[in-house]
């Protein structure tokens, strides 16, 4: 069976990480006799600048007909400051294809990656579930007697009880599934009375039906504490959107930085959007410097969606090898380029070497 893979590598550093990651993925199908057929798209900031045009006219019709995931680098560009068109491509996406579910890990795969004094592998392992549909990124609101002193801006968060009870329900499958003992719902409802009081409501609700899993609750704020102070404790979180957004930089802080942190924008069963955690990087965008982990691995949890476990194994393994031999970009301390890396992983796929 084809898989399609829709490849859309968009601005800066996206575009360098995003070949690497082709380069390993078509590695990994090599040895595992995957067929994965994957088409390039070229929307991001030169599309737009140059046509006015961010996400295509039918483009998402035609990827829910045509392909089983895609693979994005990142969107955001300094000549486009009021990032329109990564909105309209990324969350454009997200909505559109209704990717409710933003699964990003947070482990560590080297003792030496983190900042936190004497924490192993074994206690740098969880996942955050984001709901990825609503919450602040609804973009309902307005500004009123703008410019002035008595200017007053709105901004909406939304919380729909279909949509809250979804994510929640997919964060328990997931720690069904995973074999994940603890469940932590991450929310403000001793302030947000209204919003986050629906999603209290709704998590204890679905908490009842998987009674072999422990339900517990942080405050944001307490979390941000915990992960630091004892990520150990911290299994499968759910949160809101932006909550969600913030928490995974703090967790990609502690793996390694954002050069490191994959995440799957995800609707069980339908096509699903991967995408490394970090942004364009422009400052180091052209400079074959950014470190393509993060998309490498993303790549991998793509492989895992769509059914090749094995291989998506194999190239986990071989970051872990590669970051162990010090084969890694300036910002893990090493002196390696992009491509170099990218090249690294593909031959240690190959070899099997890890
Ligand atoms: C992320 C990013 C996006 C988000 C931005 C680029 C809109 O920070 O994927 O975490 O806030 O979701
Ligand atoms: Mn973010």
């Amino acid at each position: 069976m084809v898989t399609r893979i829709a490849v859309i590598p968009g601005d800066g550093i996206g575009v360098e990480v995003t070949r690497e990651a082709v380069r390993v993925l078509e590695a990994a199908a090599e040895v595992y006799g995957l067929a994965l057929e994957m088409t390039h798209f070229d929307w991001g900031a030169e599309k737009y600048l140059r046509e006015g045009v961010a996400l295509p006219e039918g483009a998402v019709a035609m990827l829910q007909q045509n392909y089983d995931a895609i693979l994005a680098g990142a969107f955001g560009d300094p000549r486009i400051p009021d990032h329109r068109h990564a909105r309209e491509i990324l969350l454009g996406l997200r909505v559109q294809l209704d990717l409710f579910m933003n699964l990003r890990p947070v482990k560590l795969l080297d003792e030496r990656l983190t900042p936190l004094k004497g924490r192993t592998p074994e206690d740098i392992d969880f996942v955050i579930v984001r709901e990825n549909t609503e919450g602040a990124y609804v973009d309902i609101g307005g500004v009123l007697r703008k410019g002035t002193p008595e200017e007053v801006a709105i901004q909406e968060e939304i919380a729909t009880r279909r949509g809250t009870e979804r994510i929640v329900v997919a964060a328990f499958e997931y720690a069904r599934r995973h074999g994940r003992r603890r469940v932590t719902l991450v929310d403000k409802s001793n302030v947000l009375r209204y919003g986050h009081g629906l999603w209290q409501r709704v998590f204890w609700e679905v908490a009842q039906r998987y009674p072999e899993i422990e339900a517990t609750h942080q405050y944001v704020d307490a979390m941000a504490l915990l992960m630091v102070q004892d990520p150990a404790s911290c299994d499968v979180i759910v949160t809101t959107n932006m909550f969600g957004d913030i928490l995974s930089d703090l967790g990609a802080a502690l793996i390694g930085g954002l050069g490191l942190a994959p995440s799957g924008n995800i609707h069980p069963g339908r096509i699903s959007l991967f995408e490394p955690v970090h942004g364009t990087a422009p400052t180091l965008a052209g400079k074959n410097v950014a470190n393509p982990m993060g998309a490498i691995l993303t790549a991998a949890m793509l492989l895992d969606y769509v059914g090749a476990e094995e291989a998506a194994r194999a190239i986990e393994r071989a970051v872990v090898a590669a970051v162990r031999a010090g084969e890694v970009t300036r910002d893990l301390g090493g002196s390696l380029s992009t491509e170099e890396v990218g090249r690294t992983l593909a031959a240690r796929v190959r070899a099997h070497a890890w």
